[in-house]
């Protein structure tokens, strides 16, 4: 039974403020449902509008790549400073603690190995375990221009509808086949479609020549991908650009886990990508951190 108290009339309705309609802060999610924003502003900091996202999916198609190999050991110790992390259920599971607050963005394409043709994926996570895992968003590999290029987009829009029915965020992961040039023409090519086709978000490859036109030409938001690993300076000069240039933050593996202090490295980063630090500063702070 309520409080007699509490059934008194009401006059608090301040009838003279209009209620406040947000805008919500993401780059072509306005539209999007309650569920979907609310996983994506786990991923994104509302704050900075960015994120940095920790990759460590790589063992899905090549095994236990380098730095990749204990990622009890590894890992862990970084997740406090990402904002997300990239992984594989396989990882989730064995190694993750459930504790963790950071939000998850599960790998759910796979069936290929560095053996055979990669762009031969199909969706390897069925979404009810995406639902039941809590993840805020599903991760499927495009190959573009690949050999099962339909293949791999036709897995895209799937887990689209699928992640639609129940407000998860499909991310687009952009592959780069071996013959395929790296530059803004094929990136504007490859994000596009994955935007028009459904994609909530794009992860693509940083190019130093027209970089802004291809986020510029990208209706949602752009994640830089890492690559292949760069000394220090070069990869946080490379994520400044990237942020300047219109990319919603990071998605780096490599970059941090293969660098000689992933903890400090993990650090400068995040600096870069949510306080607009320059790329000189944000290596003194490694460097500060490393020697620490
Ligand atoms: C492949 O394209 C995957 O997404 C990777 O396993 C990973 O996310 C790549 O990260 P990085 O290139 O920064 O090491």
């Amino acid at each position: 039974m309520p409080d007699v108290d509490e059934m008194k009339e009401g006059k608090k309705y301040y009838t003279d403020v209009p209620q406040q309609t947000e805008g919500f802060f993401l780059k072509g999610s306005n539209a999007l449902d309650w569920g979907m924003k609310n996983r994506l502003a786990r991923i994104f900091n509302p704050k900075t509008g960015r994120t940095v996202m920790l990759a460590v999916d790589h063992g899905y198609f090549q095994g236990p790549t380098t730095g990749l190999e204990r990622i009890d050991i590894n890992i862990l110790p970084l997740v406090p400073y990402a904002d997300t992390l990239m992984l594989t259920r396989g990882i989730l599971r064995s190694i993750v603690p459930p504790s963790v607050s950071q939000s998850i963005v599960l790998r759910v394409s796979g069936g290929t190995s560095i053996l055979k043709e990669l762009s031969n994926e199909e969706i390897a996570v069925d979404i009810e375990d995406s639902i039941r895992l809590n993840v805020c968003a599903m991760a499927v590999q495009v190959f573009i221009g690949g050999e099962y290029e339909r293949q791999s987009i036709i897995n895209m829009t799937k887990m689209v509808d699928f992640g639609t029915r129940y407000g998860i965020p499909t991310l687009a992961v952009t592959a780069v086949g071996k013959d395929m040039a790296k530059d803004a023409r094929y990136f504007r090519l490859a994000t596009r479609i994955c935007a028009e086709l459904g994609a909530h978000y794009i992860k693509t490859y940083y190019v130093e020549d027209g970089f802004e036109t291809v986020t510029a030409s990208c209706p949602v938001p752009i994640v830089m991908a890492g690559g292949k690993k760069l000394p220090e300076l070069d990869a946080l000069t490379m994520a400044h650009r990237a942020v300047q240039e219109g990319a919603s933050g990071v998605d780096m593996g490599r970059n941090i886990f293969q660098s000689d202090s992933p903890v400090a490295m993990i650090q400068a980063v995040k600096a870069v990508v949510h306080d607009n630090e320059t790329p000189e500063k944000a290596f003194d702070l490694y460097n500060i951190l490393k020697n620490k």
